[in-house]
């Protein structure tokens, strides 16, 4: 594949959509071919799935079933969007990727970590060539995510207990593989957090013609 593939991970309000969107605007100005997407969705079928695991009872579907919920729309995601993005040559900027299924799923349960391992195997077989983790203090990001409002609000009603579980999760997961992981300070302003951003995103991109 010729494209570059790039996700944004962390706790819920850390502030990933932003500063996807900021690094998406920054390098089609450089003159790039972006496609910014997210997950769960960022495709029809997805974003159908999306609206099941997100939206209605909490209790609507067991621990293993949302598991598979989140898997399938991450294949249908990249079967119909990123693949082909990526074989056309195009950066593929993603709000959340496999490692959110590795500490979200697999934090909330345990056990079930061994099952997201292996699902992810045999699915979905695919790693961002780079990953920024936004991170930052879970009290910080929930009281941001609070104050967008909306109906999908499930995860964040976890609680300030497992996001800051789900932080280390993360930091764990950078220190495992830290080619792939980018651990930037979330809690600064926007843009000084969209300036290291960039500066790695260069850094780690191939050079394009257009690049000065
Ligand atoms: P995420 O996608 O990680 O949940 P968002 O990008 O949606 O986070 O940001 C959550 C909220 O916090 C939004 O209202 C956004 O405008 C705000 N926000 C994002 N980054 C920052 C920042 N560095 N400082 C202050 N507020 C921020
Ligand atoms: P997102 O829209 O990124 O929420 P936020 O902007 O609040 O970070 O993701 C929606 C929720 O879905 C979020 O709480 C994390 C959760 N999620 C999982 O539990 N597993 C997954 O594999 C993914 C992609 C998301």
């Amino acid at each position: 594949m010729s494209g570059f593939f790039i996700s944004f991970e962390g706790i819920d309000g850390s502030g990933k959509s932003t500063q996807a969107k900021l690094l998406a605007r920054a390098l089609e100005d450089k003159g790039r071919d972006v496609i910014l997407t997210r997950e769960p969705g960022g495709s029809p079928g997805a974003e159908e799935i999306r609206r099941l695991v997100l939206e209605g009872d909490p209790d609507r579907w067991s621990a293993q079933t949302e598991l598979l919920l989140f898997t399938a729309a991450r294949r249908d995601h990249l079967e119909r969007l990123i693949d082909p993005a990526l074989q056309a040559g195009k950066i593929v900027i993603t709000d959340r990727f496999a490692d959110s299924t590795r500490i979200y799923q697999g934090t909330r349960s345990g056990d079930l970590r061994a099952m997201v391992d292996k699902l992810h195997e045999l699915m979905i077989a695919r790693e961002p060539d780079l990953t920024f983790l936004i991170d930052m203090d879970p009290d910080t990001g929930l009281a941001r995510a609070k104050g967008r409002g909306g109906t999908e609000e499930r995860f964040e009603d976890f609680g300030a207990d497992l996001q800051r579980k789900m932080r280390a999760g993360f930091l764990d997961l950078a220190r495992q593989a830290p080619d792939r992981f980018r651990v930037i300070d979330g809690s600064r302003d926007i843009d000084t957090v969209a300036a290291d951003v960039l500066d790695a995103a260069r850094a780690a991109l191939p050079k394009a013609p257009t690049d000065a």
